[in-house]
């Protein structure tokens, strides 16, 4: 039987026996353990089967509680803090000795967010420890935005998903620290850059196009579905590979659609937002759907087209 349901008490329970428990947030869904407890973050790294040099963020009610376990002194990561939580926000902290080096896979800093949910806020009010939680998929693959994607890819190896409906915005969170005194972005992600500078003035980015050992999430080839996915002019594309069935993933103007073809439109209406919300769903469905490859094209790079792009960008397949 599937373990799945709305229940907050069941999660609680399942997590403070140190169970698995996949968990809903505004951005994607979490593979959620008792922070504290190094066997039950073990079992993240298991289940995920992800590399220990790839850290995890812990995820906390409220700025109170942050204190714990990390130190939240600098006053642009507070300004941030008290502007976007509850939010799509991580900021990267000194971690106190309570968080496990697994956690952080022995770094000295820590990544911190109070997520956007109601259901994991009030979840997150019933425990007395933090929770670790990646992006609830097989390492490399494309995060969940809801609950069904979580059940086909991890249903069998948790304990119970807590359904908390489609996430409401459907990009990670975005990864903010400091390096040398200055504040930076090291993901891109839910919280658009232009909205961060709004708070504090212009930020630096630390985005990662190759492999960088601290920042897994950073590499190249992630997110990426299973099909042959090529990104460039749609249009050349499709000539490049008419013989082919193809998805065409685009946004707002239509290519003329064949016997060939399935179209998915990230937003009729052009709208970003939309298209974030759509992008995970989409290079899901094409897994699925009967086309042997999938096309598509840049976002104009405002807002969250940045994340956008980038996660395209890793997804694809063609360089
Ligand atoms: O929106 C999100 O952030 C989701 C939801 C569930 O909160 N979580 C998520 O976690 O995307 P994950 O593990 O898939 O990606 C987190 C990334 C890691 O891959 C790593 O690059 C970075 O955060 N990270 C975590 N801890 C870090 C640390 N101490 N220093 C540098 N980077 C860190
Ligand atoms: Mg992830």
């Amino acid at each position: 039987m599937i373990n799945i349901g709305t229940n907050i008490n069941t999660a609680a329970n399942f997590l403070k026996q140190n169970k698995l428990v996949a968990i809903p947030t505004e951005t994607v869904y979490g593979l959620a353990a008792n922070a504290l407890n190094e066997n039950a973050v073990l079992s993240i790294f298991n289940v995920k089967q992800r590399p220990f040099f790839d850290p995890l963020i812990i995820h906390l009610p409220n700025i109170e509680q942050i204190n714990k376990y990390a130190v939240l002194s600098d006053k642009r990561l507070l300004q941030l803090a008290t502007a976007f939580w509850p939010g799509p926000l991580t900021l990267l902290l000194p971690k106190k000795k309570n968080i496990p080096n697994i956690v952080t896979s022995g770094l000295s800093q820590v990544a911190v967010r109070i997520p956007n949910h109601s259901l994991s806020l009030q979840l997150l009010n019933l425990l007395n420890f933090p929770l670790a939680a990646p992006s609830a998929n097989p390492f490399g693959y494309v995060s969940p935005t809801n609950a069904q994607h979580v059940n086909k890819q991890l249903g069998d190896k948790i304990d119970y998903i807590l359904d908390g409906g489609n996430c409401s915005i459907g990009l990670e969170s975005t990864i903010v620290g400091i390096e040398n005194d200055m504040v930076c972005i090291y993901r891109l992600g839910g919280l658009a850059i232009e909205d961060i500078e709004k708070q504090i003035g212009k930020v630096g980015l630390r985005i990662n196009n190759s492999s960088n050992p601290n920042a897994p999430g950073q590499l190249k080839s992630h997110y990426a579905p299973k099909k042959p996915f090529y990104l460039g002019n749609i249009t050349k594309l499709i000539t490049q590979h008419h013989t082919k069935k193809i998805g065409i993933m685009c946004f707002g103007d239509e290519p003329i659609k064949t016997e060939n073809t399935i179209i998915y439109n990230l937003s009729k209406t052009k709208n970003i937002d939309e298209a974030a919300l759509n992008l995970f769903k989409f290079l899901r469905q094409a897994d699925e759907d009967v086309i042997d490859i999938l096309l598509a094209e840049l976002l104009p790079n405002q807002g969250l087209g940045m994340a956008i792009n980038d996660r395209l960008k890793r997804a694809a397949s063609n360089d």
